[in-house]
């Protein structure tokens, strides 16, 4: 049984099949020709974070495959509850073909998985965002041609969408330079590891030198989803790491601009940036559906 938990459960050969089947999938959409190779199939889907992107890609995704979504929140099941994961997930995966889930800690995902009879794909934990940076990576390549060889710029925090660059880095062979502050910097364990499988990663106090020369500027909030109270906090210490037009400057004259959103305008980035003319922001979201589709297809026909 094969999980989706990070980008690197899948090979870059995969990851790379996984893209050139969304092209298709999207271009099929967008012919208004119908492609349902889920029928019949269910995938439950497991929130106890909010979201707006994940649950609706997910949902009309399966919906457009000729599948059901199911929307579970952990407020209103018995996992809030406290029902032991274990069993929820022998339960669950007993009924549906198909399970996404969008949590707090990685282990809750490896945990749910090692009892599931059915894949399950991470929606986003504190440590990843797989399904994010492969809309990400799609993205780049419908409006500059492939990733690989050219330079990713990471501005802000060491979060879960770094580290899914990160593991991009691995899989889709592009150069990662990344601008944290101190003590905001990526997982080392994530890091060494890709490392190890050949990820050209680098890390800068200064965000004009990350942004030196870069084909793709990306950014996230400062604090995620569980880090709210840190906010007051972590503005003081991002106050230098914020994407705008000067940051922009020292990139490449058509550099793309991403955000996986939702974006504080003001924050870690500028009005001026997200709402400009190298900004694919709009693209990058409606690209989760066509991205995960994708992915649904590779992990629920196979
Ligand atoms: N980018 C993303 O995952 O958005 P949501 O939190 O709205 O799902
Ligand atoms: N880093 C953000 C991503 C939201 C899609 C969070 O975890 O809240």
């Amino acid at each position: 049984m094969r999980h989706f938990l990070t980008l690197l459960d899948v090979s870059g050969d995969e990851a790379r099949l996984i893209l050139k089947r969304a092209a298709k999938i999207k271009r099929k959409l967008k012919e208004g020709k119908a492609h349902r190779p889920l029928e019949g199939k269910t995938l439950g889907m497991i929130f106890d974070k909010a979201s707006t992107r994940t649950r609706v890609s997910f949902e009309v995704g399966m919906y457009q495959l000729g599948g059901h979504a199911l929307f579970l929140h952990s407020d209103t099941t018995q996992l809030g509850r406290g029902e032991p994961l274990e069993d929820s997930a022998r339960v669950l995966s007993g009924m549906v073909d198909g399970i996404m889930i969008r949590t707090f800690g990685h282990d809750i995902v490896q945990k749910f998985s090692q009892h599931s009879k059915v894949p399950v794909i991470n929606g986003l934990t504190d440590l990843t965002h797989p399904c994010q940076i492969l809309a990400d990576v799609f993205t780049y390549e419908e409006h500059r041609g492939s990733i690989e060889g050219k330079t990713v710029a990471w501005i802000g925090d060491g979060n879960n969408m770094a580290h899914s660059w990160i593991n991009g880095a691995v899989s889709f062979g592009y150069k990662l330079k990344l601008a944290c502050p101190a003590g905001y910097g990526p997982d080392e364990k994530l890091l060494a590891a890709a490392r190890i499988l050949g990820a050209d990663v680098c890390m800068f106090d200064d965000t004009a030198e990350a942004a030196n020369g870069a084909d793709l500027v990306t950014t996230d909030v400062w604090a995620s989803m569980g880090q709210e109270a840190e906010q007051a906090e972590r503005e003081k210490a991002f106050a230098d790491f914020q994407v705008n037009d000067r940051v922009m400057s020292f990139a490449s004259a058509d550099a793309l601009f991403m955000h996986c959103l939702p974006a504080h305008r003001g924050e870690e980035v500028t009005a001026s940036v997200i709402d400009g003319s190298q900004s694919v922001v709009w693209d990058e979201a409606e690209n989760r559906l066509h991205a995960q589709k994708a992915l649904l297809e590779f992990f629920m026909c196979h």
